[in-house]
Formats: C-alpha cells, structure tokens, sequence
C-alpha cells in the first residue's frame, strides 16, 4: 500500500465554537476526504489544557493561551487519512493568522494567535500522545464506500 494513513488530533478552539462555525471548519476536512474517526463537544478543564500545551511552558503566552481554551466549549475531533498531519497541518495555516495564506482556514477566518480557531498535531509522536490525551476511550475503525474514490485503496480500477 502506497498510502501512509495517518490520525490527527484536531481541536476547534472556543472561538470557533462561539463563532458557529465549527461545523463550517469540519466541512472542510470532511470535503477533502479525511475520515471522521472520533467526535466530541467538551469543556477543556485547566488539567487538560496545561497537559495539552505543555511543551508551551514558561513562554509568554502559555497563561493566555491555557486560560482561552478552557474558556469555552471546544469540539475535539480525530482525523484519519492519507498523510493526514501533513493535510490538516496545510489547511489550517501558519500559526500567526496575518503570515496564514488565503484559502487556509487560519488565512481565511481568523485575525491574531490567540484566536486562531483550530489546533491541529504537528507529527506523529504528537499525534498519537494527543489523540490518547484527549480521546482515552479510544476511536472508532470503520470504512466508507467513497474511500476508493479518494485513496489508492482499489485504484486503479
Ligand atoms: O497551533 P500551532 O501549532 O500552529 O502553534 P503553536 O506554536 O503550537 O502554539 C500554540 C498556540 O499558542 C497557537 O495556536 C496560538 O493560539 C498560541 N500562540 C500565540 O498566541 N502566540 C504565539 N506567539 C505563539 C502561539
Ligand atoms: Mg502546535
């Protein structure tokens, strides 16, 4: 198999939330092919949000930072795929929105860091710590039909 299929942990942050659009956001992972494989509104408590960042510690804006997404409810989603870090990670753009490319999601609807909207893992160590961080009950393995569509799974025919 040719296909290097990947989870991604990605976060829509509060401002995404209270935005409403983070059915919008998810929109547009789901329209690029990647698979839905665990789905969950939750409250981030200040124990989670300080595991969560802690490779942030000590930097002037981890207080600000564990402080806004706990704020507000966030929806927590893994994301399963192709290269799946490396996609999200492109669509979701540069971490300071105004060096984010137009047609990222950061480029397209966010103006300063600390309401960036989404977060998304940034390799696959961080991946898999994240998503067993977040989702411990673990995710769900399933197909869909359309993969073949979208993947080298049964292509060429
Ligand atoms: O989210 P991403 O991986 O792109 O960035 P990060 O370097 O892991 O930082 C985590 C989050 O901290 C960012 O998404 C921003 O919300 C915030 N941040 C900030 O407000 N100011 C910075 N100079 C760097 C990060
Ligand atoms: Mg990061």
């Amino acid at each position: 198999m040719s296909e290097n299929v990947q989870r991604t942990l990605v976060v829509l942050k509060p401002d995404a939330v209270q935005r409403a659009i983070a059915g919008e956001l998810l929109a547009r992972f789901e329209r690029r092919g990647l698979r839905i494989a665990a789905l969950r509104l939750m409250r981030v408590s200040r124990a989670l949000a300080e595991t969560h960042y802690a490779v942030h510690a000590g930097k002037f804006f981890y207080d600000d930072l564990v402080k806004t997404i706990s704020a507000s409810p966030v929806v927590a989603i893994v994301l399963e795929g192709p290269n799946a870090i490396a996609v999200v990670r492109a669509m979701v753009g540069a971490t300071r929105p105004h060096e984010a490319a137009p047609g990222t999601i950061r480029g397209d609807y966010a103006l300063v860091g600390l309401r960036n909207l989404v977060h998304a893992s940034d390799a696959p160590e961080t991946a898999a710590t994240e998503i067993a961080l977040w989702f411990p009950e673990g995710v769900v393995s399933y197909t869909r039909d359309v993969e073949r569509w979208m993947t080298d799974e049964g292509a060429p025919a």
